[in-house]
């Protein structure tokens, strides 16, 4: 079975990837700099799936220490995760975003060059689809037009991506775009736990609900959706996991080139449906009041998922239920924590 390199292994859907991946019987070799992470999420993988694999603690913009990790490990395939990913910081600080994600790909795609390794998946967001297209988006719609500089590293990525494979006719990537993921494992050992007040929603009600902070913000409930408030299609971490290890399939059947699926599940869920789902999982009330619109956010946001359907045989099995309950069950394993 093959051994897959996991860049920001410790992340949120890093490390629900590196569970699937060995569940599936992959060997893995995980790195990350723990920019966002620590190191019990690599311990939670260890422990959920009772198998050891190496870690590397290293910054993949540092190429002397990443190259360590070809030299001493045989990597037949790549998931690239590791980026910097706030959108709001993103705004503040574009030079920290350009360079990190950028240089840290750069270097990834000369060592992989170097190393012989043809085979990558890559971490993309439905962001690059940004705010001209019409829903359901589709693979084959324009993109671009982002609003902020964490998603327009993303459009050059996959950009820079096509360019390669054009290039190099071994090389073979899928670029997954995916939309908003929420859950947790169901062992509540791995999830989404941000530094500080967190940006996005459900870890954000989670803390609401869990007593940590007093109050959601709701952003706007004057959009043209259906009760106002913002629709998107959140996705639980688990069945995005498994849609790489899809991935990886569909690239072993190609001999060459970049493909491009979404990962999502087709379904979009307002703000406040996803409140009244989390009250139900959590069994109380969670607080939140009616805040102004936040810049850069688009009304609605969900996939046409009938390309990963069709192609690699992945469809999202958990819905809005399963998914805050997971979240719920992640949050009060790590208050205890
Ligand atoms: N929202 C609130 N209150 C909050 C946080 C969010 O009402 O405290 C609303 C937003 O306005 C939006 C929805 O909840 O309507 C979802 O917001 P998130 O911040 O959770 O997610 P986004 O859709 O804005 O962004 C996410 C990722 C990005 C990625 C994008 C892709 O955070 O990295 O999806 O579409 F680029």
């Amino acid at each position: 079975m093959k051994t897959v390199l996991v860049t920001g292994g410790a992340g949120f859907i890093g490390s629900h990837t590196c569970v699937e991946l060995l569940n599936a019987g992959y060997g893995i070799v995980v790195m990350d700099n723990f920019v966002n992470s620590s190191m019990q999420a690599v311990d939670a993988v260890k422990t959920i799936t009772g198998k050891d694999f190496p870690f590397y603690e290293c910054d993949m913009c540092d190429e002397a220490a990443f190259e360590k990790v070809f030299a001493e490990n045989q990597i037949d395939a790549v998931i690239h995760f590791a980026g910097l990913k706030a959108v709001g910081e993103s705004v503040q600080k574009p030079l920290e975003y350009y360079s990190n994600n950028l240089t840290g790909t750069f270097v990834l795609l000369r060592l992989m060059r170097k190393y012989g390794v043809h085979e990558l998946v890559f971490s993309s967001s439905a962001t690059v689809y940004g705010s001209h297209n019409p829903v359901p988006f589709r693979e084959d719609m324009p993109i671009g037009g982002t609003t902020n500089p964490y998603g327009t590293t993303k459009v050059m990525i996959e950009r820079i991506l096509q360019d390669v494979c054009i290039a190099d006719k071994e090389m073979r990537v899928a670029l997954l775009r995916y939309f908003n993921p929420i859950g947790a494992h169901p062992s509540g050992l791995i999830g989404e736990n941000p530094n500080g007040i967190p940006n996005n929603l459900m870890p954000y009600v989670a803390r609401v609900a869990a007593g940590i902070l007093p109050c959601l913000s709701v952003y706007g409930n004057d959009y043209d959706t259906p009760d106002g408030t913002g629709v998107r299609d959140y996705i639980h971490v688990c069945d995005l996991a498994t849609g790489h290890i899809k991935a990886l399939e569909k690239l072993d059947s190609i001999p060459g080139g970049c493909e491009i699926y979404n990962l999502g599940t087709g379904k979009g869920t307002s703000v406040l449906e996803l409140v009244h789902a989390f009250e139900k999982a959590c069994g109380h009330a969670v607080n939140y009041k009616i805040a102004p619109r936040r810049a850069g956010d688009i009304a609605t946001c969900y996939a046409d998922v009938s390309k990963a359907k069709n192609e690699l045989g992945w469809v999202a099995k958990y819905d809005i239920d399963d998914m805050c309950r997971d979240s719920w069950n992640f949050i009060q394993h790590t208050k205890q924590n």
